[in-house]
């Protein structure tokens, strides 16, 4: 059978890492999709989906943030690697008129499937909030560092749009169907994928406390150097066009990555 669509997900996604191996990051993400983008003109595989990310709107000057507002200059090699392979999607879909293209700009995603078999195991220290939580509350670190309780948001902590990752692939199935229906508004598209909820990450800690019954121990740090103090999406088009909407509710989300947490522990 012929393929008619492909679903560009491989790529490094650490921004810390990226920073220390830039050239890693540029070769890796950039090559492998001029290398796909090429594969696809030679066998004639006219649609895309590609991964994309929030990191690509920076500091957003208002909130929430929808598909047009502007791109920022990224603050890490990867978020730059995002940014221009969405460019070089855009331009070779400009000189291919049969080719088209949906990149989904993810916000923050959180959590495992439900049955704790798939789910994501960072390598050494976990960088995102979640997975630092549950292995705090497994007992592999000695307690959450929250990273800034200084910012402009409503209790201090860093506010974010975390969205449950089962979701999140659900909108890769209704973007397929989207580019094979031929329903684009145009070659090129791109909606974000998010609640349209910020959180603090006050917030997430005391759900994640009710939705498991674990007690996080948590201390105040400075903030992070790079991060900001809130950003949340605007999916309003998301929900009307994709027809796409996040529906996992919060504490589910946090009760699967806990359980996700428990299983890949367990001893065999
Ligand atoms: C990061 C990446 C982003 C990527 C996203 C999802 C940056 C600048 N951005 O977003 O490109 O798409 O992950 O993987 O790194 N926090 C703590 N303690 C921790 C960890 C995080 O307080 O141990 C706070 C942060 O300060 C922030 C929030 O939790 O306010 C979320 O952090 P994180 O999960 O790392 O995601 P982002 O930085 O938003």
């Amino acid at each position: 059978p012929k393929l008619e669509a492909i679903v560009h997900f491989a790529a490094l996604k650490a921004v810390g890492e990226s920073v220390e191996i830039p050239l890693d990051y540029y070769y890796n993400n950039l090559v492998s999709s001029i290398n796909l983008l090429r594969a696809m003109i030679d066998y004639n595989i006219p649609n895309m989906v590609f991964s994309s990310s929030a990191t690509v709107y920076g500091l957003p000057d208002k909130l929430p943030v929808t598909e047009d507002s502007p791109t920022k200059k990224a603050n890490s090699p990867y978020g730059n690697t995002k940014q221009i392979i969405e460019e070089i999607i855009f331009d070779t879909i400009n000189v291919n008129s049969n080719f088209k293209a949906i990149s989904l700009r993810y916000f923050n995603p959180i959590g495992a499937h439900k049955t704790a078999l798939i789910g994501e195991l960072p390598q050494g220290v976990p960088l995102n909030l979640v997975p630092y939580v549950t292995q705090t509350a497994i007992g592999i670190r000695d307690h959450l560092r929250i990273f800034g309780n200084d910012y402009n948001t409503p209790d201090g902590t860093g506010v974010r749009d975390y969205i449950n990752v089962v979701d999140l692939s659900r909108a890769h199935v209704d973007a397929i169907k989207r580019l094979l229906d031929n329903k684009s508004k145009s070659n090129y598209e791109i909606f974000n994928l998010g609640t349209g909820k910020g959180l603090s990450v006050m917030e997430i800690v005391k759900s994640f406390e009710k939705a498991t019954g674990q007690k996080i121990k948590y201390k105040i740090y400075p903030r992070r150097p790079g991060d900001i103090d809130i950003v949340y999406a605007d999916t309003s088009y998301s929900n009307r066009e994709l027809g796409w909407k996040s529906e996992i509710p919060l504490e589910e989300t946090l009760l699967s990555a806990w359980n996700w947490e428990k299983n890949i522990r367990k001893k065999s």
